[in-house]
This record gives structure tokens, C-alpha cells and sequence, in this order.
């Protein structure tokens, strides 16, 4: 097992997030909307996290105070032991470099403005890394890494100019190029045919692979989980209903609510081989 090997990457205890209803500003009586409620959960150095359940269950806001894109109004989360919430100056750069999240629709996430080749390399222009022909070299690995080669077939190309599939690889290169330690990626194939999004968990297998990177991977899809997942934790309205094996979640779910996400799950062929059936 993954856990008995390494160390938590990543620790939550007790995190507590509320959206404070925008509309209660003109309407007393409208309310504010508890995302999570006390969540506890560690994700294990070199493993792929599954955190799955409906839309609205509290998942992207999970992801997003991972990232500090949030911040949790109780709670504590650490990454490598260090807590998150008061780093500053170098530690906060630090943990900018070491933590990307992707994000779920790659039509919204790309600026259309800037071609592939500044798009990925963005984020070095951020954190001053590299020579610009270091930069350069840094950006063609990266392209590599996801699987678009040669490099420079799509560098001066546009967002609008490549699939879907392509633009979420685009997504990965620029989350990939700073060498993240753990990622955050929030439904990244939800908006792709099967087909893609198969190639795109194969893709995300591999970098785990080849990188080492750990990964909180969010879906509605508890077959998608089931396939790219070492662990998996079950989430409703804001609340973690069950953690464990992915195999263990699958066949022999504890809650309910489990149980119906599974009964739920609309038939999903993978067709590679070794898992070609539904569960
Ligand atoms: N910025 C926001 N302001 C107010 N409410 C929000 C905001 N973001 C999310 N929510 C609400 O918080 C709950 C959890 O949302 P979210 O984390 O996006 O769930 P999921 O990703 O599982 O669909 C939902 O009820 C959603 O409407
Ligand atoms: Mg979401």
C-alpha cells in the first residue's frame, strides 16, 4: 500500500468552509451555504486520491483551499507537515511552485490570448525560473511529458485552435512544468467523449509515474475513481461519508449514500485491458 510506504503529503482536520449567500445582502431570510462541514482526510505521498460525489457535495471547494484559491474558515491543512494558512514570502512561493491544480473546463481555463508556448510557460515567467532558453527547453519537456510532440507543432498555436483533449493537455503541461510535488485535478475529463478522457487517465497515471506526484483527482464518477485511483473518499452535502480502498469502496461500500452513487453510475467501458467492466 502506498500509505504503509510514505508519509502524508497532504493533511485537512477539521475544515470547515461557508459561502456567505450574496442575495441575504437585499433578503433577510436567504441563507448562507455550509460547502464543507469538519473534514479530515490525508492524502499519502505518490497516490492518486479519489474525492467523489455529486455536483454541489463540496468537491471544487475542497480543491480550491488545497491550492489557497480559499480559505477555510476552521481547520487545518498541512502539506509535507508545514500548516498552509500562514505561510508567507518564500514559503508562500514555495508552495505556489509545489502545488497546481487543473481545472475542469479547459475552454474557460486557457486565456485565449496567449499562444501554447506562453501559456505554459507562464507560470516560470511568475516565479522568475530559468534563462529564456531555459525556459524554452522547460516548456518543450513539458509538452512532451503530456504527450504533444513535436513541441513545436503547437507552441505558437492558439486555445481556440486545438480539441478539447488537446487544451486539457495544454491544462496539464502548464500545471507540470513548474515539477509540482501534488495536483489538484478537478473533474478534468467531465467536459471530454470517453474516449479522450480515457487517454487523458492514462496520461495522468503516467505522470504520477514518472514524476512522483501525488494528486487529489475529483469526480462525480466513481468508475473514473475506480480506474485512476489508489484511495478513494466519499463526499455529501460537505461531509465525508467513507474513506478507503478504491476496490473496498466499490465492493463493499459502507454508507448508503455510497450505494447509491454506485446504483446511480450510468454504464462506463474503459475497454483497456484488465478493466473493460463496469465495477
Ligand atoms: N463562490 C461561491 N459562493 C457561494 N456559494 C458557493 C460558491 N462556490 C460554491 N458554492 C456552493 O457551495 C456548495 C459546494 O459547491 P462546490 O464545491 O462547487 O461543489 P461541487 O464541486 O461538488 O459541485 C454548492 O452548494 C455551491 O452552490
Ligand atoms: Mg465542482
Amino acid at each position: 500500500m502506498v500509505e504503509a510506504q510514505n508519509g502524508p503529503m497532504v493533511q485537512l482536520k477539521g475544515i470547515s468552509k461557508t459561502y456567505k449567500s450574496r442575495s441575504s445582502f437585499f433578503n433577510g431570510s436567504a441563507e448562507d451555504v455550509i460547502a464543507l462541514k469538519n473534514i479530515s482526510v490525508e492524502i499519502f505521498k505518490g497516490e492518486i486520491l479519489g474525492l467523489v460525489g455529486q455536483s454541489g457535495s463540496g468537491k471544487t471547494t475542497m480543491g480550491r483551499l488545497l491550492v489557497k484559491l480559499e480559505k477555510p474558515d476552521e481547520g487545518s491543512i498541512r502539506l509535507e507537515g508545514q500548516q498552509i494558512n500562514r505561510l508567507k514570502w518564500r514559503a508562500l512561493k514555495d508552495f505556489r511552485m509545489k502545488v497546481q491544480m487543473i481545472f475542469q473546463d479547459p475552454y474557460q481555463s486557457l486565456n485565449p490570448h496567449l499562444s501554447i508556448f506562453d501559456t505554459i510557460q507562464e507560470p516560470l515567467i511568475i516565479h522568475g525560473v530559468g534563462t529564456r532558453q531555459e525556459k524554452r527547453m522547460k516548456v518543450i519537456k513539458s509538452m512532451e511529458a503530456v504527450g504533444m510532440s513535436p513541441a513545436t507543432d503547437y507552441l505558437n498555436r492558439y486555445p481556440h485552435q486545438l480539441s478539447g483533449g488537446q487544451r486539457q493537455r495544454v491544462a496539464i503541461a502548464r500545471a507540470m512544468v513548474l515539477k509540482p510535488g501534488f495536483v489538484v485535478a478537478d473533474e478534468p475529463t467531465s467536459m471530454l467523449d470517453a474516449t479522450i478522457a480515457i487517454q487523458l487517465f492514462r496520461l495522468l497515471l503516467d505522470i504520477r509515474e514518472r514524476f512522483g506526484v501525488t494528486f487529489l483527482f475529483i469526480t462525480h464518477n466513481l468508475a473514473a475513481a475506480r480506474y485512476l485511483c489508489d484511495r478513494i473518499a466519499v463526499i455529501q452535502n460537505g461531509e465525508i461519508v467513507e474513506t478507503g480502498s478504491a476496490e473496498d469502496i466499490i465492493r463493499k461500500p459502507q454508507h448508503d449514500y455510497t450505494r447509491k452513487l454506485i446504483a446511480a453510475q450510468p454504464r462506463f467501458e474503459y475497454g483497456g485491458a484488465g478493466t473493460n467492466s463496469k465495477f
